[in-house]
């Protein structure tokens, strides 16, 4: 898949910015705080409807205006699309698919897939479980716009249990109307569940190669998700869902007493481990990086199994952290799929010459295109 149009108007730092693109490799060089970024993000966005870096869309508003338009073409093997989203400081987004307007934003899903390589990525390995969600989900809900709806369900049933569970406290008799929300959040739980499941096993499989290939063979990653559900080794979802069910049934006192859902996709969690242990407590920093740098190469190769095609690759100052064995992994892919990378010097990353590529060079929110 390639990008092979960005349209800005009034997006963080800039008013207009129309880039055309016709290479493989385009580079996005200039110094801290010009709007490198802030490109990438507006590609992310258009894959997935929201911003790597915050769930507020009135942060992407340029400030001082009352709204914003992202607007990106894309070349698939089925053909080119167009994609608008227009975002509004009092409304909601607007998405736009080939000029109709997207009644719901899972419609957008699928339609441009990216996967987005920066520092920050780290929070994977380094941090609470949350993050290896929002991985999963944002992986899931760009190759399977059906993932995207069954989330959403389930958020919005697990808000309405939480609610429910608080109202029980001080009228009881509402107890009888738990497993309702019981049995939606079991519904939608299990597919979630059993899709992230076949994921982590995917990418274990990925990634246990690519990981293996960058430490030459002396790591062995592996990659397991960990529920907050019982579950049993090879279960299908009707019995993740039964077993979903028995699970917050015998919560119901707990649930009560907490005010909150104890159980459910909403806990879980992906274990990564390094020749059996734990990478997260135990794992170097080096080690760290190389597991996130693993993970996101199989991100790639997990979307094109699933898709037929690469998804873009997004590097945002992903090159300035790995040396210079890594770095070379990440020429391997640059080589098949459509990279966007940021750089504040084109000599950071020297294994880029001699590609053909187009750089630009970015200033205060506008773009340069210096070679091509
Ligand atoms: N809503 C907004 N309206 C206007 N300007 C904004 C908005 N949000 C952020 N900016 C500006 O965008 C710039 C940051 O852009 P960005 O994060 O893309 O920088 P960068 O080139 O990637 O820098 P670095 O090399 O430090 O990562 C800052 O100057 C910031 O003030
Ligand atoms: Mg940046």
């Amino acid at each position: 898949m390639q990008l092979t149009e960005l349209f800005l108007s009034n997006y963080r730092n800039y008013d207009q910015l129309a880039l055309s693109f016709s290479a493989d490799l385009i580079c996005f060089i200039g110094s801290n705080a010009q709007g490198k970024t802030n490109i990438l993000e507006s590609i992310f966005l258009s894959c997935t409807g929201r911003s790597h870096r915050t769930p507020r869309d009135r942060e992407l508003i340029q400030w001082g205006k009352e709204e914003a338009l992202i607007r990106t073409k894309v070349n698939k093997q089925i053909g080119a699309s167009e994609i608008a989203i227009g975002l509004s400081i009092s409304d909601k987004k607007n998405i736009l698919i080939n000029q109709s307007p997207a009644v719901r934003m899972g419609e957008l899903m699928g339609h441009l897939n990216s996967v987005m390589f920066s520092p920050e990525d780290l929070k994977l390995v380094r941090e609470g479980p949350q993050e290896r969600r929002r991985f999963m989900d944002m992986e899931l809900s760009q190759v399977k716009p059906k993932y995207f709806y069954y989330l959403q369900q389930y958020n919005r049933v697990l808000n309405q249990r939480n609610r429910l569970l608080k109202d029980i406290s001080y009228k009881p008799s509402l107890m009888n109307t738990l497993p309702v929300w019981d049995k939606q959040l079991a519904e939608a739980g299990s597919y979630i569940i059993m899709q992230r499941r076949l994921f982590c096993d995917a990418l274990q499989t990925i990634a246990e190669e690519i990981h293996s290939h960058i430490t030459h063979g002396s790591e062995k990653l592996s990659v397991v998700y960990k529920s907050s559900i019982p579950l049993k080794k090879e279960s299908s979802q009707d019995e993740i869902q039964a077993d979903f069910l028995s699970e917050l049934e015998g919560k119901h006192v707990d649930d009560t007493e907490r005010g909150n859902t104890s159980r459910g996709c909403h806990r879980d969690d992906i274990v990564f481990q390094i020749n059996g242990v734990d990478v997260r407590t135990f794992g170097s920093q080096g080690q760290k990086r190389t597991t996130v740098l693993s993970l996101k190469l199989s991100e790639l190769e997990f979307m094109a199994q699933e898709t037929g095609e690469y998804p873009l690759l997004l590097l945002d100052d992903a090159m300035s952290e790995l040396d210079p064995s890594r770095q070379k992994m990440i020429m391997k892919y640059i080589d098949k799929v459509q990279t966007f990378i940021t750089l504040t010097d084109l000599d950071q990353f020297p294994a880029l010459k001699g590609k053909s590529r187009q750089v630009y060079q970015i200033n205060s929110g506008k773009a340069l295109l210096i070679e091509s």
